[in-house]
């Protein structure tokens, strides 16, 4: 079963979104195997999101991503990781399709409440990131 690696960014814990926006997910038909509360630092924060540090958007996003307590989780679904980006909908809000996670929650294109993983292959560095094998639950 294909997994994807989901944040909770730090806008969604700060207005208490967690349980509201976990509902979504589970309700999407993903099965939760690996959750935890994590406050990154600048330094990992920006390796984390490495692939964007030119973009101009990068200090930004950064601070942001530090600002808070995350909550990262390791989801698995068929088709995991095309199935959460539908589910979170586009980057900017205001772009995203009706009943998905960001346009129902975020307030902007960086507050944007939820990271999804954008490939299998990313998805696979990104669980390692933040999770060793032994955290990853197989039977629940
Ligand atoms: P994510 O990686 O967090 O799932 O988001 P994404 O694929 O939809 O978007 P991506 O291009 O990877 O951008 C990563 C995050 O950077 C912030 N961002 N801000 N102000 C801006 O123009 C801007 N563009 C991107 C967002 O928090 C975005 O999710
Ligand atoms: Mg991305």
């Amino acid at each position: 079963m294909e997994r994807t690696l989901a944040i909770l960014k730090p806008d969604c814990v700060r207005q208490n979104l967690a349980g509201k926006v976990i509902d979504k997910i589970l309700a999407g038909g993903f099965r939760i195997v690996a959750l935890k509360m994590v406050k990154l630092t600048t330094d990992t924060a920006g390796a984390f999101y490495a692939v964007h540090k030119e973009r101009p958007f990068f200090n930004d996003l950064v601070k942001f991503m530090s600002s808070g307590t995350c909550i990262p989780l390791v989801l698995e679904k068929q088709n995991a990781v095309t199935a959460f980006r539908e589910l979170i909908g586009a980057t900017d809000p205001a772009q995203a399709v009706a009943g998905t996670i960001r346009r129902e929650f975020a307030s902007s294109k960086q507050e944007n409440i939820v990271h999804g993983s954008d490939s299998p292959e990313n998805a696979n560095l990104e669980i390692s990131f933040f999770f060793s094998n032994k955290e990853l639950v197989e039977n629940n």
